[in-house]
């Protein structure tokens, strides 16, 4: 494909943004500024050290899209790169991408659903996969640790939930907020990339209390602290992925029919926690470390050996979960809700995850409850200084 010069890209997918040829569109002139007057501030620059969105807090909505590239043209893709950074520095203070114009016979540069709405924690995270470096010329910088995931054991796969190049995740505890940010994040870059899948998620709860997943058990209780991140999050290895990270996302649906079936106890064998507190089988509270070793007066572990909580414990790994809960609709092929959890999980190495997933693989008692049907793999930059010139990727594009 053509390499475009900024100047002709930008312009070219203005107009096509817009729909339309005006030469009006980029005359500065004519502009008035965004009608976009946010009264609280959004704490989470996305600007630093480390993208947004990973060891910040979850928040209540996530729209996450996965991307094709429509070019194999790098310099394309370091402009669209480049005008995402401009977008995302200001979607994240609360402000359109562009002001809009005076001229109301063309249409407008920002698509306006978020005027009059603060931020709202939004955060946006960006990460591509491994096919994004075969399609790019980019072989020889492909982390050797990025490449698909493996098949685990009971898979169900589907291709629409599945693959693609490029990944945002836009969090928020707005959902419309999360949704405008990632709409016009595609709008502007639509000659250059396909949309290949999204999912919307939520998660809730009360003062700040973890909040509690489809199967109505809290979930995010274990996670590293915040001085373990070097160790289980943060790739250190003075490779353009410095400061970054691996996501590994899964669509699981959760049959929400066949748990609300099964009764407390079991329920509760599931994971080896109590669901009512929280608390693992022989703790009292949420937060006491489950002890996978410890016996009854049976000599049997108190926790059941099948239990999720036992045989990810067990592998001695440790990731940052990040998951959201969603309802799409309902499932045609089965009637029953497409509900579950849409299970997002950073750590430095790809094989942190692996692990877990294989330990569970068929021998977790949950899996009668789920099926994985959605995944990917995608390394997440370092972060952006605000240093001028400086845009997310730019360690990898050049
Ligand atoms: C629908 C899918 C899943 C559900 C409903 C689920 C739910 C839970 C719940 C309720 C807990 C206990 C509370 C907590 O610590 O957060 C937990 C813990 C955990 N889960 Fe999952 N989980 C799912 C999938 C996965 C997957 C795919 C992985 C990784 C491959 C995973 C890894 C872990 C880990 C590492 C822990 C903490 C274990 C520990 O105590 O050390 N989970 N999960």
């Amino acid at each position: 494909m053509r390499s475009l010069d900024r100047r002709s890209f930008l312009k070219s997918i203005t107009m096509a943004g817009a729909g339309v040829l005006s030469p009006v569109i980029l005359n500065a002139d004519s502009k008035i500024h965004s009608p976009r007057t946010p009264t609280i501030k959004n704490p989470y620059s996305f600007f630093g050290i480390h993208q947004q969105g990973i060891a910040t807090p979850a928040q209540k909505h996530i729209y996450f899209l996965v991307l094709d590239l429509h070019t194999n043209s790098r310099s394309d893709i370091k402009e669209v790169f480049k005008i995402w950074t401009t977008y995302a520095s200001k979607l994240t203070i609360g402000e359109n991408v562009a002001p809009y114009s005076k001229n109301i016979l063309i249409p407008t540069l920002d698509t306006g659903e978020a005027d009059s709405l603060n931020p709202s924690n939004l955060t946006l995270t960006f990460g591509v996969a491994a096919s994004f470096f075969d399609k790019l010329g980019l072989a020889s910088a492909r982390p050797k640790l990025l490449k698909d995931l493996p098949h685990f054991p009971r898979d169900q796969l589907r291709a629409e939930f599945s693959g693609g190049d490029i990944c945002i995740q836009a969090c928020a505890d707005d959902p419309q907020v999360a949704f405008h940010a990632v709409r016009n994040l595609v709008r502007i870059a639509r000659l250059k990339v396909t949309m290949k899948w999204s999912q919307m998620g939520f998660n809730s709860s009360e003062n700040n209390d973890t909040p509690r997943n489809l199967f109505a058990f809290k979930d995010g209780t274990v996670n590293p602290r915040a001085n373990e991140l070097d160790k289980v999050v943060w790739v250190k290895d003075g490779s353009w992925l410095d400061n970054g990270t691996y996501l590994a996302i899964r669509r699981v649906q959760m049959h929400l029919e066949t748990w609300d079936r099964t009764h407390l106890k079991g329920q509760n064998d599931t994971f080896g926690r109590m669901r009512d507190s929280g608390a693992a089988y022989g703790k009292n509270e949420e937060f006491e470390e489950a002890d996978i070793t410890a016996l009854n007066e049976k000599g049997e572990t108190i926790m059941p050996e099948d239990s999720h909580v036992f045989l990810a414990k067990k592998t001695g790994m440790q990731i940052l979960r990040r998951s959201f809960s969603f309802a799409s609709g309902i499932d045609s092929r089965t009637g029953q809700f497409d509900a579950g959890l849409l299970f997002i999980a950073f750590q430095k190495d790809p094989m942190q995850f692996i692990k877990i997933q294989n330990a569970l693989g068929n021998v977790d008692r949950m899996n009668e409850y789920i099926t994985h049907i959605g995944s990917g793999l995608f390394a997440c930059f370092g972060g952006v200084s605000k240093k001028s010139g400086d845009y997310i990727g730019k360690a990898l594009l050049g």
